[in-house]
């Protein structure tokens, strides 16, 4: 295959659907670069394209219920312009494969997280016939540093790792994503410097598992790269998602209390307050290992803003059990929270469990947690009010008017009135009104 000429798509225009994560978003953001290389360019928007590619998570039901539906108005949009040609890539081509292959009419092409590098010549030959371009191998598969289209000129997401060894009962994506592939330190280097070249101010490390990284060529632990990645000069936020709880040593944290570069701000998924419920999923920590680490960041981080993942409902969760959720969230006070109601996912060992829970108590426990979290969010964000903090200002807001929208170093989106024009650059905002999903402020003008 890689030694075949490189594909042309020029004069061809492609769009690409990203449902999902951060992971996804870069995903998408690698596979635009690779069709760019080929001479597509991008379209304003999915009625006027010649490649439409819908990258999809499977992490969740929900996920995979919006692909089914976008496929049946893409079905539509085929009948109109049968030269259109429909992919679907991301963990639910890895996952549904044959399901999806089988669909008539179905995608043109199926394209999984390992085959992003061949898109060009996968989509080539989708034009002629249907093509099923999946399966995971252990190996690392770089993206020369071109081949990435960014969507924002100001953040920017390096990948250091893929997959997942943890296999959480709940969880599809060791079986989506496969095994642990860590990234060699020196292409991570590498692109961080380009980015700081480029002017890049903030960068985001992901992976699904970023705190159990290892550079397989010299063993180097995640703190280490995080130390190594911070004295790039350049960019100066860094921040990085996700990490577990249960790898989370004292070495990054000391690698965060040693960098002002490294954003206070830290996503930690808990997913249930029960160390009960927590053994059932798997997750190798108990409610006291995670208040006694909650304990550890706070002392050695001051303001460290904590976000985290709650997941409502699991196989055998009673009401006890959803109490110490709640209990335990009034007690740490997260700045934010991505909750959910549990549904079984293929292959998953969970999905062996009955799921006990009704849907209307699932439903009913998680407007609690939300409800609960919405008012500390609230009260947390009133602490705000007459505070000036530190902006990075990444766009348009999307409240209208001449406002734009950042993120402070604690991850809150801000939308301002702006002293002065432009993006990509960092303004001090005070704080003038705040609602529990973001804040409002003024921009104080710099002498
Ligand atoms: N059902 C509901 N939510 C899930 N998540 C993962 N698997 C499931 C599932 N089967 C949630 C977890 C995880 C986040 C990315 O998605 O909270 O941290
Ligand atoms: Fe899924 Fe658990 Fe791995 Fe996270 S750590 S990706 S929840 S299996």
């Amino acid at each position: 295959m890689t030694n075949e000429d490189p594909a042309s798509l020029a004069g061809l225009a492609y769009f690409i659907r990203t449902f999902g994560c951060q992971m996804n978003e870069s995903d998408s953001e690698h596979m635009a670069g690779v069709l760019a290389q080929a001479g597509a360019r991008p379209a304003d928007a999915a009625e006027s394209c010649d490649i439409l590619i819908v990258n999809t998570c499977a992490v969740r039901e929900k996920s995979e219920e919006k692909l089914y539906s976008f496929l049946g108005r893409l079905a539509a949009l085929k009948k109109k312009r049968p030269g259109l040609i429909i992919g679907v890539a991301g963990c639910v081509a890895e996952l549904r494969r044959d399901e999806l292959f089988g669909r008539k009419p179905g995608p043109d092409f199926l394209v999984g997280p390992d085959r992003y590098q061949d898109l060009a010549r996968i989509v080539a030959r989708a034009s002629l016939a249907r093509a099923l371009e999946t399966g995971r191998d252990d190996v690392w598969h770089e993206f020369g540093p071109s081949a990435i289209v960014r969507e924002s000129p100001v953040s920017a997401y390096v990948t250091i790792m893929e997959g997942c060894d943890n296999f959480c009962a709940y969880c599809v994506v060791p079986f989506a994503r496969g095994r642990e592939k860590y990234r060699p330190l020196p292409n991570i280097i590498r692109e961080v410097e380009d980015l700081a070249q480029r002017g890049y101010l903030e960068v985001q490390l992901l992976g699904q598992n970023v705190n159990s990284y290892r550079d397989s060529e010299t063993g180097i632990s995640f703190a280490a790269l995080l130390r190594t990645v911070a004295a790039v000069e350049g960019p100066s936020w860094l921040r990085f998602i996700t990490s577990h709880p249960k790898d989370f040593s004292d070495d990054i944290i000391d690698a965060m209390a040693a960098s002002p570069k490294i954003c206070r701000a830290l996503h930690l998924p808990l997913q249930s307050g029960s160390t009960a419920v927590l053994e059932r999923m798997n997750r190798r920590y108990s409610r006291e290992h995670y208040l006694g680490l909650v304990g550890l960041l706070r002392k050695a981080l001051s303001d460290l803003s904590l976000s985290t993942d709650i997941l409502v409902g699991f196989p055998g969760e009673t009401e006890e059990d959803h109490r110490l959720t709640l209990d335990i969230l009034r007690e740490i006070r997260f700045a934010n929270i991505f909750s959910f109601r549990y549904s079984p996912r293929p292959q998953t060992a969970a999905a062996k469990l009955a799921d006990d829970v009704p849907a209307e108590v699932k439903a009913h426990r998680l407007i609690e947690v939300q409800a609960l979290q919405k008012s500390i969010q609230l009260e947390l964000h009133r602490s705000f009010v007459g505070r000036t903090l530190t902006v990075l200002v990444l766009g348009a807001s999307q409240k209208g008017g001449c406002l734009l929208a950042g993120r402070s170093e604690g991850g809150q989106v801000v939308n301002f009135v702006p002293a002065v024009e432009g993006i990509g650059r960092f303004a001090q905002v005070r704080i003038t009104s705040v609602g529990p999903y973001s804040l409002r402020g003024e921009e104080v003008r710099q002498a």
